[in-house]
């Protein structure tokens, strides 16, 4: 079985942190994502927010993001939305290493519909391709054809699919209602 082995890690690793964090009480969005998201009400030095290099001297002349961000609506977790600041013309983020580069906008979603008793998933692409090319996503990420992709909630959550971008550079998985808000069309009284 030395193939499995990676897996096995894996799932050892998994089962130690659900059962530390059961022991601990659930994880908090706070706790989770205080420093990388600046949560509302936190005040994160870019030294300490994990992503920057502390010992890189241009820590000290960057804005903090506390002042620079401090209008910015945010979800019910106190993350950014960034669709409402770009929509709300409070950032104008340059399009490219230029800026003269111009920015390729589809307006039309995909609807996933293989989420056991959750809602449907909405995938609108406006929002994606107001920030990034189609490139950043076909085919890599995903093959550019309705149904083709095989993509699941374990494999978001370890980083694939919605996952390489949902955590890292845009809102976490664990805000299930961003995503899955489609109502399913067949919830309701069943007799
Ligand atoms: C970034 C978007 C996103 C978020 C956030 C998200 N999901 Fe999903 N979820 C998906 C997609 C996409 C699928 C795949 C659906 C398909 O293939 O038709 C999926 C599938 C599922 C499925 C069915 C398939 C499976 O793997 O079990 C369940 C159950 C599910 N999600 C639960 C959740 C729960 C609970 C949360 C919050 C903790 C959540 N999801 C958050 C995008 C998301
Ligand atoms: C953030 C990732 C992302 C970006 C960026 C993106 N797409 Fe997509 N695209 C998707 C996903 C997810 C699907 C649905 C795949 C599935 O159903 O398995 C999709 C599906 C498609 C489809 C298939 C639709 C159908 O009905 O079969 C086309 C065509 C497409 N995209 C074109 C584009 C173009 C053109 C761009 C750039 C302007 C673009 N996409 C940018 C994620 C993206
Ligand atoms: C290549 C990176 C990338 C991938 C892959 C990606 N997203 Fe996103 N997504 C973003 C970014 C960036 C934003 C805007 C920033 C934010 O909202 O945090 C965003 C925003 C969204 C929004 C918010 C739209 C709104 O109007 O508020 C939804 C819903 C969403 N993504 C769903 C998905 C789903 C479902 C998948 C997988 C099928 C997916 N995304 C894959 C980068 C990505």
């Amino acid at each position: 079985m030395r193939g499995d082995s990676g897996n096995g890690r894996a799932g050892a690793v998994l089962a130690g942190v659900l059962a530390l964090s059961m022991l601990a009480g659930p994880v908090t969005a706070k706790e989770e994502f205080s420093g990388h998201f600046q949560l509302n009400g936190d005040i994160v030095p870019l030294a300490e927010d994990g992503i920057h290099d502390p010992e890189n001297e241009a820590i000290n002349v960057l804005q903090s993001p506390a002042e620079a961000m401090l209008d910015f609506p945010r979800d019910e977790w106190g993350i950014i939305d960034w669709v409402k600041t770009l929509n709300a013309g409070l950032i104008a983020p340059r399009t490219g290493l230029t800026g003269m580069e111009r920015m390729h906008t589809v307006d039309f979603d995909v609807i996933f519909r293989n989420t056991a008793s959750m809602p449907y998933v909405r995938f609108p692409h406006k929002p994606h391709t107001q920030w990034l090319t189609c490139k950043n996503c076909h085919p890599s990420i995903f093959i550019p054809q309705r149904g083709a992709n095989p993509v699941t909630m374990a494999a978001i959550m370890s980083g694939e699919y919605c996952g390489v971008c949902h955590g890292k550079v845009a809102f976490p998985p664990y805000e299930c209602k961003r995503c899955h808000r489609e109502p399913r069309e067949d919830t309701g009284l069943r007799y």
